[in-house]
């Protein structure tokens, strides 16, 4: 990754308890609740660092699902006609308020669909839900799109995050 970052999966070298977001929930969970979660299987989480060991930002990653139907007509029709569709769910991600702006939300986005594009089940898309509009805006401003039925999650086909950081995919 950029910017003297790398991505990792969370350990128990991670210092969990000076992560600040601004979100309180989300130090919480990343607090008290992750390491749980990827025992358990619940979620995987990954945690991105600077050089020193510092934990800058971090999103779980887990398998879902979602109706077909729930894609808009242009991109179902492109699609056979599965009742549901695989894909990969970013639960939560969030960027210590000492690290923002400096694009780690995004890298953290790419490094997820690169994960997704090279799990062994296929994964068409991500997922993510928006917790407020400000999430909203972020996650439209790197190409996600609303649901039909449900405007506070969204997808990003994997295809298409491949495609703009120039991965070519057979
Ligand atoms: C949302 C969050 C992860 C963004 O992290 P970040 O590292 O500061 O964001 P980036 O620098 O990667 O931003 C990438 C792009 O999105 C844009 N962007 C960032 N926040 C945005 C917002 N709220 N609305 C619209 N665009 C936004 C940036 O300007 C940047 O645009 P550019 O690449 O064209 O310059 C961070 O603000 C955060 O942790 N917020 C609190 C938790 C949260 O809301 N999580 C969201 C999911 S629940």
């Amino acid at each position: 990754m950029d910017g003297g970052f790398t991505v990792q999966p969370l350990g128990a070298s991670h210092d969990r308890k000076i992560f600040r977001c601004g979100v309180e929930p989300l130090d919480r969970y990343f607090r008290e609740q992750a390491a749980q979660d990827v025992r358990r299987r619940i979620s995987n989480c990954f945690v991105a660092c600077d050089e020193g060991g510092t934990v800058a930002g971090y999103y779980t990653f887990a398998a879902t699902s979602f109706p077909l139907v729930d894609l808009p007509e242009g991109d179902a029709k492109r699609l056979p006609r599965y009742g549901m569709i695989p894909a990969g769910l970013i639960g939560r991600l969030a960027v210590d308020a000492r690290f923002r702006g400096q694009r780690l939300g995004a890298a953290l986005v790419i490094n997820a669909a690169r994960r997704a594009a090279n799990a062994d089940p296929a994964i068409f898309a991500l997922v993510v839900d928006a917790k407020d509009e400000a999430a909203l805006g972020f996650y439209a401003h790197l190409g996600f799109r609303q649901f039909v039925s449900r405007p506070m999650s969204l997808f990003l086909p994997i295809a298409t995050v491949m495609k703009a950081i120039g991965v070519s995919e057979g």
